[in-house]
């Protein structure tokens, strides 16, 4: 496994593993590894030849008062994890690589960017959009993974991958949980042991939800309601958002049909967390 630390080492160590007509696939972290991310390592080893996983703590998506500085860093960790996935090459740039001085170039998806998780964190996916496009050219990957888990990201990646013609193929992974349905983040180190349990109001809320359109309720305005209902039980919980949306647009929907989104944000004491289902 090697391990590229600046963009020319990357380049050329992808251009070899492309060589060939070989498959590239890429998997973006920001590293502090889960079993949510190497679920998307194993999916990409599934349909690849050769593996890249990036490791970047991209501070263009970190609003000022967010948690970049605090943000776990398990580097070693990390690594021994991936050489054990038999990933074949990890880049994990530095901040000044990534970002020369005085670089002034963006990438910003108009729109879907300020939807859900882009209202609540103004500028946050114009962050996400420049850094992966720098992996996309830098990488070159045939084919890119992420998770269901940030379903907002996704929509803004797809649009952005369609709208500038990336040649690559996005695959979307199902969100992987804890047995009592938390959905495992990063951020979740930061969890007390209390707050771990309250934080479950997210994964309840959403299952609610799920139970009542099941019983035929299809309004998403009563919908939200009873969303809202499940978070107000649970104090110590602040709700960023509860909103029922079109996957691709991230606009509200009235009615929920087939493939609607339902997604959630909560601040679990200073943590905030996210998760949604697709019905
Ligand atoms: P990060 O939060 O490290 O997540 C990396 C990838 O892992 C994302 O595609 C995310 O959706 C996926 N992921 C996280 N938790 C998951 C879970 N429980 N189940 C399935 N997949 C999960 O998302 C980012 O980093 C950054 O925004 C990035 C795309 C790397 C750009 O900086």
């Amino acid at each position: 496994m090697l391990i590229a630390k600046t963009i020319a080492e990357a380049q050329s160590a992808c251009a070899r593993l492309r060589g060939d007509g070989r498959v590239l696939g890429l998997v973006p972290t920001m590293g502090a590894l889960h079993e949510g991310h190497l679920s998307l390592v194993r999916a990409a080893k599934a349909a690849c030849d050769a593996v890249a996983v990036s490791i970047f703590v991209n501070p263009t998506q970190f609003g000022p008062n967010e948690d970049f500085s605090k943000y776990p860093r398990t580097f070693a960790e990390d690594c021994a994890l991936l050489e054990r996935e038999g990933v074949d090459l990890i880049f994990a740039p530095t901040t000044d690589e990534m970002y020369p001085a005085g670089a002034s170039t963006f990438v910003l998806v108009e729109g879907v960017s300020d939807r859900l998780d882009g209202a609540s964190r103004p500028g946050h996916f114009r962050g996400v959009t420049t850094v992966v496009s720098k992996l996309f050219h830098n990488i070159g990957p045939n084919k890119a993974f992420f998770g269901q888990k940030d379903a907002a990201q996704v929509a803004v990646l797809r649009k952005m991958v369609n709208d500038l013609n990336f040649p690559l193929q996005m695959v979307v992974c199902p969100i992987v949980r804890e047995a009592d349905g938390l959905a495992l983040s990063s951020r979740n180190r930061y969890l007390s042991g209390e707050e771990r349990q309250r934080a479950l109001v997210l994964h309840r809320a959403l299952r609610q939800v799920k139970e009542a359109v099941a019983s035929g309720e299809t309004s998403s305005q009563a919908l939200i309601r009873i969303a809202r209902g499940v978070f107000t039980e649970e104090p110590g919980v602040r709700v960023d958002y509860v909103a029922i949306v079109n996957p691709d647009t991230l606009e509200d929907v009235t009615e929920v049909s087939h493939g609607t989104l339902v997604a959630v944000a909560a601040f679990v004491g200073t943590t905030r967390l996210i998760d949604n289902v697709v019905l």
